[in-house]
């Protein structure tokens, strides 16, 4: 089977984590490299989550450390969703393994390169390494063959009432993403907020005596509880969403559209401005989802969590 090239940028929080568990696991996608950029929690914890993660899995995935603030703003995190350090109540064995020794954008055309123009670059996180990295190395566009991007919303948002969080963390990254050429999908949380993992899955997985198994778990339970504070059933999976249509594109429902992002607004700052009426002429620059296919993403999450390679 030709597995399909990787590179994961993430802000390892707990949903993040969930997509990582189950990405490496994915045999279809081989993730040849994690980045990580500030966003959930600060930088040295998204990176040390990510690093320790993979350990923890039994992989050797090289983990590179980007950007530890926004491109224009300061960084504001999401503690109150993930915990102080980004991974609930999680605990895991320090890696003695150091990050690569390139940054990020380095490792992202190191990667490009290898890949020959079929690298499929995935963002869940604010945009601000993908950003970086095409303000830097616009010569690497042509080599990156899709982007997939968790984040924003046509409708709604979750840190403003029009404003999803990877987005509003730096929406100046993300304009210039939008704005890149390179072919992109939108995963938003008109598709995210559909992917949740439910008590009674849960408890599926629960006796399942794996590692792997044991981790999903414990962050799980933790997403649950502390929904619970943001009236959110479930345990929802935006970064898992977003990795697993790489595979599964079938996952979600959506089209082209013209999207852009609101940097100036004084109530819509990182607002996705989604012509979704097609009424501004502009040609469409991504896939936007509307939706998801719920059970068939259940059941791929279950697989992976379950399997072992
Ligand atoms: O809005 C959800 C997104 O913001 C997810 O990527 C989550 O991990 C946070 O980064
Ligand atoms: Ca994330």
């Amino acid at each position: 089977m030709n597995r399909i090239p990787v590179v994961l940028d993430c802000d390892t929080g707990c949903d993040d984590a969930m997509a990582i568990l189950t990405g490496l696991a994915c045999p279809e996608m081989d993730i040849r490299a994690i980045t990580t950029v500030a966003g959930n929690v600060e930088l040295k914890y998204t990176s040390v989550n990510t690093l320790n993660l993979v350990d923890a899995l039994g992989y050797e995935v090289p983990v590179a450390v980007g950007k530890d603030t926004p491109l224009f703003r300061p960084l504001t995190t999401a503690k109150e969703v993930h915990g102080e350090k980004g991974m609930g109540s999680v605990e895991l064995p320090v890696s003695t393994r150091d990050f690569d020794s390139e940054s990020a954008i380095d490792v992202i055309v190191r990667e490009a390169k290898k890949a020959a123009g079929e690298l499929h670059l995935v963002a869940v996180g604010p945009l601000t390494n993908i950003a970086h990295l095409m303000m830097t190395y616009p010569e690497v566009k042509p080599l990156i063959k899709h982007l997939t991007i968790m984040g924003g919303a046509i409708d709604g948002g979750n840190v403003t009432p029009c404003a999803e969080f990877n987005i509003h963390v730096d929406p100046e990254a993300a304009r210039i993403v939008s704005e890149s050429g390179v072919p992109q999908t939108w995963v938003t949380l008109d598709a995210t907020m559909q992917a949740t993992i439910d008590g009674a899955m849960i408890e599926e997985l629960r006796g399942i005596d794996t590692k792997k198994a044991k981790v999903a778990v414990e962050l799980l339970d933790f997403m649950v509880d502390r929904n619970k504070r943001f009236h959110v059933e479930g345990a929802v999976m935006h970064d898992g969403l977003a990795l697993a249509s790489v595979a599964m594109p079938s996952l979600l429902i959506g089209d082209k559209y013209f999207l852009t992002v609101e940097t100036k607004g004084v109530e819509t700052t990182g607002k996705t401005v989604v012509d979704v009426a097609r009424v501004t002429g502009k040609p469409n620059n991504a896939f936007v989802t509307t939706g998801m296919d719920v059970e068939k993403f259940r059941a791929w999450m279950k697989e992976m969590i379950v399997n072992e390679a």
